[in-house]
């Protein structure tokens, strides 16, 4: 695997690799993804082998800039503009009608597609150097922790992947809030906007983010789990003999007798918590304890997206 830095000759080399069908790492404001030109269905399916991800779980394609709507995407409704002329570039994936460029196995056969455009400068200036759209999950094991360190995605992903892009740490550290608009505005996933933000621009948009049949992956059960056992407690439910295996994950106040214990933000800002989520849980899930437990944070704002991520991680 190649290892490249965000020097202009390194980020150059990495949009040919990308180019000619390679699998390419690189950062995000919300989490790493795995990159391979959308265009290119051999190149996709490289992406679906290297996180033994399966068929049924379409991808994000990424965009330099909403001009670049026209080759992946059909023409945007009235509330569609809307919401991508206020949170583009930015951290919301639109799912959108999808034109007959963008092969099926980018989308899973399905007929629409999803779509954003990454307010990261190292994403915005590779996508731009491409020249192509770029399909991208997050660049872990399906199931597994997402990344947000190149490290993670190394650890992960060598031997798998043709390249990692090191941007350093991501901005977010949490996915994408994932959006369909037509022919009523549903929320599929929450992630890095708040969908608060999204109502007060639009007005009501409807939760689906608990489907039977998922139309979205982010909305299987059982997601970004670690592999030590993880369950959701309240800290002052926990006796002792419990803790002292374990390892903690608190929002604020980290709790006593627990073998390891880490907070989120001691302050008690979510979005510090959400850059620190899956760090912290990477190194818990290698500290050698029997289990991690956490607990949830305010549902608010950020929180919202923040407890998904803890439920779905408990999961078994
Ligand atoms: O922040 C993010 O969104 C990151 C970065 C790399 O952009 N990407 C990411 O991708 O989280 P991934 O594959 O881990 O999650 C993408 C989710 C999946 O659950 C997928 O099913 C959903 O987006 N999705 C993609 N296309 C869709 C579509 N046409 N309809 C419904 N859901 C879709
Ligand atoms: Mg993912």
């Amino acid at each position: 695997m190649q290892y490249f830095t965000t020097a202009s000759h390194d980020l150059a080399a990495a949009a040919n690799l990308l180019r000619s069908g390679g699998v390419v790492a690189f950062p995000t404001e919300t989490v790493y993804g795995l990159g391979a030109n959308a265009f290119d269905a051999a190149a996709v399916a490289r992406i679906f082998e290297a996180k033994a991800r399966p068929t049924f779980d379409p991808l994000i394609v990424h965009l330099p800039h909403r001009n670049a709507l026209e080759d992946v995407a059909e023409p945007l409704t009235e509330r569609e503009a809307v919401v991508a002329r206020a949170f583009w570039p930015g951290p919301l994936t639109l799912v959108l009608r999808k034109t007959a460029r963008i092969p099926g196995i980018v989308t899973s056969g399905l007929d629409t597609v999803g779509v954003r455009v990454p307010a990261h400068g190292v994403a915005h200036e590779l996508l731009r150097l491409a020249g192509v759209p770029l399909a991208a999950p997050s660049a872990n094991p399906f199931g597994y922790l997402s990344p947000t360190h190149a490290e993670h995605v190394v650890r992960m992903l060598d031997g798998r992947i043709d390249g990692v892009v090191d941007g350093g740490a991501t901005t977010f550290g949490i996915e994408s809030t994932i959006l369909m608009l037509e022919p009523e505005p549903v929320l599929l996933r929450h992630g890095a906007v708040p969908v608060e933000e999204i109502e007060a621009a639009i007005g009501p948009v409807a939760r689906r983010t608990h489907a039977q049949a998922p139309a979205a992956p982010g909305q299987l059960e059982q997601h970004y789990s670690p592999s030590l056992p993880l369950r959701v407690v309240d800290f002052t439910e926990v006796p002792d003999e419990e803790r002292a295996p374990a390892a903690a994950l608190a929002f604020r106040d980290t709790p006593s007798g627990y073998a390891q214990a880490r907070a989120l933000s001691p302050r008690g800002d979510l979005r510090e918590a959400a850059a620190h989520l899956f760090e912290v849980l990477h190194a818990l899930d290698r500290s050698g304890c029997a289990r991690i437990d956490v607990e949830r944070v305010p549902d608010a704002g950020l929180g919202a997206a923040i407890n998904d991520r803890l439920r779905r991680a408990a999961a078994r």
